[in-house]
């Protein structure tokens, strides 16, 4: 290698720089007097000795000579001093360094004194590329003897480790958003599970407050279904007694009074059946627009002058299939409840509309409904009065008041009819009751208001030789019925059972059946079936005030709602029994 710094004479006093890199060339070329080390060549053998070693490192190596820590290193540490290098090549250190200056001085202090020092990811700050940066380094330091034995200098084995540092913070971190993010998913998951609880909890509340409304309409449907009959005997009994009465006004008035409780006792049993979805209802087209309409004035009477009743309608509303005249007494029990919560002065609005339910929501599957609603200002009511409100005889009213069986006759109807009830309301704010139905099919035919018998009608009475056959298994409500039919002058044959009604009828000629339903081993259906086989042309009516006919499965019969009075006996008989010369069946 030719080099400017080798002596005339050929040999090389230099000659150790020989194949040290890049560096070992500029250490060669360089004027060393300024950094007080003198010329390269007058170096002493300590300090020329541990050049070389350096020079031919691959490590990072700087070497700190002297008190000032002149600096003198190899091509690798070049390549970390970045933009500091050439310049730095014979500075000392605190200046060559000077953003690290207090780091330096220490190591110096340490390294002249025959210490060591080791630093593992250290991080310091420097300025290699114009700018600070931050630079991770394993740093280890040692003393170099002089000439004299003692530490004339430092070494440093400089290797830096920012690129592991940050790509293990960067682990790190991904690993911190890792576990915060699993975390989440854990604290989103107990959530979830901590609210399907809380479902499970309210459907199990639910379920139980379904099976106590279904034990309590069992027992109110038990209950009413015996009244009913009781109410039966009674009042026929008393219509009868009152036509063979002596001319005594007062005896007619207490005969009046009977009659009038008797037939306050029907009302109630017939809201407890309601309430027990065992009422006999109906199944016609109703325009609820005209429904409401039509009640107007009726509800005006019944509410009082003092309050408005305004209505909301919305437009193409679809029709509901349900029994006409119990849902009127259903929006009529709605609204005289309204009337009583805002102290019989105020505005009632009854408005309605319709929505699809898409999923089973409490008792409503999915499908097309429509509500109707009717919403008050009145005193509304708190949790605990709401959750009991429509349960049967629950009442605030007082007693003689209220029956509480106002809202469960509602509930029952809408229910039976595949809706439901449901009921809003904050105290002292007001009440919105929703009653829930099905819409009507399109194509539902209009049915008619009462079903045809099967032999025709007729409205004049023949009676005389006409012979009935009632068919109970209640002996009071047997005997009543045989004496009311009596004393409209036809002949009358009671049987107890179905099978004893067959029997019968082998064995004498009959023009019409009044058969009660709810009857044990045959029900009044299953006569009735088993008639229409036999019989074809034998009419029969059906007596009952107890639903318990499956839907859809009703026989197309006359009805005859029990309690009955021997009016209502009447006319249907006259409207059913065939003419003189159509019986002999
Ligand atoms: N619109 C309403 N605003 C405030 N409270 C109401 C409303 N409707 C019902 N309630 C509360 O619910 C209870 C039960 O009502 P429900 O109609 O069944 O019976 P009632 O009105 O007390 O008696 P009845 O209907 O025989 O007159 C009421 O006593 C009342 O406390
Ligand atoms: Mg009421």
């Amino acid at each position: 290698m030719t080099n400017a710094a080798l002596p005339p004479d050929g040999t090389s006093a230099l000659a150790w720089l020989d194949g040290t890199g890049e560096t070992g060339q500029l250490i060669r070329g360089m004027d060393w007097t300024r950094s007080g080390l003198g010329p390269v060549e007058s170096w002493p053998p300590s300090l020329r000795a541990v050049t070389g070693m350096l020079l031919l490192s691959p490590v990072p190596i700087v070497l700190l000579w002297g008190e000032p820590g002149i600096m003198i290193y190899n091509d690798a540490y070049s390549v970390f001093a970045g933009n500091r290098h050439p310049a730095l090549l014979g500075s000392e250190v605190r200046k060559g360094w000077a953003e690290i200056a207090d780091f330096n001085d220490n190591v110096m202090r340490v390294g002249l004194a025959g210490g060591t020092l080791a630093y593992k990811d250290q991080e310091l700050s420097l300025i290699r590329h114009g700018q600070p940066e931050p630079v991770w380094m394993d740093l280890d330091y040692s003393p170099v003897p002089g000439e004299d034995g003692k530490p004339a200098g430092v070494i440093a084995i400089v290797v830096e480790t920012t690129e592991r540092v940050l790509a293990e913070r960067r682990a790190r971190e991904s690993e911190r958003r890792f576990r915060e993010e699993l975390e989440a998913q854990v604290r989103d998951r107990t959530d979830a599970l901590a609210r399907s609880e809380a479902n499970s909890r309210k459907a199990e509340q639910a379920l139980m407050q379904m099976q106590k409304m279904e034990a309590l309409g069992n027992l109110t449907g038990g209950i009413a279904h015996d009244f009913n009959n009781l109410l039966m005997a009674v009042h026929g009994s008393l219509e009868l007694l009152r036509e063979r009465l002596p001319d005594d006004p007062l005896l007619f008035r207490l005969v009046d009074n009977a009659l009038a409780g008797a037939q306050r006792g029907s009302t109630l049993t017939r809201r407890m059946l309601a309430f027990a979805r065992r009422q006999d209802l109906k199944k016609e087209r109703i325009d609820l627009h005209a429904l409401v309409d039509g009640m107007r004035e009726l509800m005006q009477r019944s509410l009082g002058g003092t309050i408005v009743v305004e209505t909301r309608f919305s437009a193409n509303l679809p029709a509901v299939e349900g029994d006409a005249n119990q849902l009127e007494s259903a929006l009529l029990n709605l609204a005289v409840n309204a009337r009583d919560a805002m102290d019989g002065v105020g505005t009632i609005v009854i408005a309605t509309t319709d929505a699809w339910v898409k999923e089973h929501d409490g008792t409503l599957a999915p499908g097309h409904y429509v509500c109707l609603s009717l919403s008050d200002t009145g005193s509304g009511m708190d949790d605990a009065t709401l959750k009991r409100a429509t349960e049967p005889f629950f009442t605030t009213k007082g007693v003689g008041k209220g029956t509480g069986l106002g809202l469960s006759m509602v509930h029952g109807l809408a229910e039976q009819l595949g809706g439901v009830l449901r009921m809003n309301s904050r105290k002292d704010i007001g009440t919105t009751a929703e009653i829930w139905l099905p819409a009507a099919q399109a194509s539902m035919p209009v049915t008619s208001q009462e079903p045809v018998a099967a032999t025709g009608v007729r409205r004049c009475i023949p009676a005389q030789a006409a012979t009935i056959l009632t068919v109970d298994d209640d002996d009071l409500v047997r005997m009543t019925t045989v004496e009311m039919l009596e004393d409209l002058g036809y002949a009358v044959a009671a049987a107890r059972s179905g099978a004893e009604a067959l029997k019968l009828l082998e064995a004498r000629c009959v023009d019409l059946v009044i058969t009660d339903h709810a009857m044990p081993q045959m029900t009044g259906a299953q006569l009735a079936a088993t008639l229409r086989e036999r019989y074809p042309a034998l009419p029969v009516i059906m007596a009952t005030g107890y639903a318990d006919l499956p839907a859809g499965q009703q026989p197309d019969l006359p009805r005859l709602a029990k309690p009955y009075s021997q009016q209502a006996l009447a006319d249907i008989v006259a409207r059913i029994m065939p003419r003189p010369e159509q019986r002999g069946a």
